[in-house]
């Protein structure tokens, strides 16, 4: 694996894989990598010739009382952990390499609607700092082909409207959430649980697959369960942050007659963000569907 910390080593290093026709994938992190991180690494593998994985932790989609300083970096571990599991190239620029004047740049990308809903109710400036990191790493690597965790739903919907509205020439692939035995999914975040709050954090899925579960069985009474949720989630020891059900494509408010859903929440435990979703069609037979079949051996 090589290891690459500045734009021109990376860009000359990828213009002649794309000049012996090599297929470019693109795997975009803040490091601190985990079960779920490696299964975007090995999608990439199976489909491309060039895995490239970068490690940033971006400034830009930090607010101002947010985790930027204590965020996990852990980037020897992320790299034997990369080359072990098939990455070709790391990328990990510094902030410097990626905002030259300092924290942050003048052109910003946004998508106002989407940014503002769900996570964006209360990281106002999160999706936009994502949105704009995202359009220069694409620009940096040229891939051919973009792998996003599901976990981060709003977010790869996000890039996928970015993608469309500038053209960026670049196929984006969604990867399930990898989840504990418990069902916690998989977070870079879970390392500041204690054992018994990561006990707790497994309860959000639980009261996910509940809802979906009452929304199969016929329920259409949205807000009511969107609010019994977040009680649920409150007496379980949580600070809901918010508890919606949507469309699947789209992420606004779900309609009666839509069959596509996603549930997201977010919600606080002891100071920690923990988000996570489910997606499902209102058809399938619950029997269908596998709350454990991402399984991974630790959180
Ligand atoms: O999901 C993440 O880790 C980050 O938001 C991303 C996509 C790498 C952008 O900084």
């Amino acid at each position: 694996m090589q290891a690459l910390n500045l734009t021109d080593d990376l860009r000359s290093r990828l213009n002649k894989a794309r000049a012996g026709g090599l297929k470019i994938g693109f795997v975009p992190t803040m490091g601190n990598l985990h079960d779920g991180h490696i299964s975007l690494v090995e999608a990439a593998r199976k489909e491309c010739d060039v895995v490239v994985v970068s490690i940033f932790v971006n400034p830009l989609q930090f607010g101002i009382n947010e985790d930027l300083d204590t965020y996990p970096r852990t980037l020897e571990d992320d790299k034997a952990l990369l080359a072990s599991h098939g990455c070709d190239i790391l990328f990990s620029p510094s902030v410097r390499e990626m905002y030259p004047d300092g924290k942050g740049i003048a052109t910003i990308v946004d998508m106002p609607e989407l940014s503002q809903l769900h996570c964006g109710i209360s990281r106002p400036q999160f999706f936009k700092g994502v949105a704009t990191v995202i359009v220069k790493l694409l620009c940096m690597v040229q891939p051919d082909i973009a792998y996003f965790g599901e976990k981060d739903r709003q977010q790869l919907t996000i890039v996928r409207q970015v993608i469309n509205d500038l053209s960026i020439p670049v196929r984006i692939t969604g990867v399930a959430t990898k989840r504990a035995a418990s069902g916690l999914a998989l977070s870079s975040r879970n390392n500041y649980l204690s054992e018994e709050e990561l006990q707790i954090a497994a309860s959000l899925y639980q009261v996910l697959l509940d809802v979906c579960r009452q929304l199969q069985s016929g329920s259409q009474d949205y807000l009511r369960l969107e609010s019994e949720a977040s009680q649920k989630l409150a007496t379980l020891g949580f600070v809901p942050d918010y508890f919606h059900i949507c469309q699947q494509q789209s992420l606004l408010p779900v309609q009666p007659d839509d069959q596509n859903i996603t549930i997201l929440a977010a919600a606080n435990l002891n100071g920690t963000r923990l988000i996570d979703n489910i997606a499902f069609d209102l058809c399938d037979l619950y029997s269908d569907f596998q709350p454990f079949n991402q399984q991974a051996d630790l959180v």
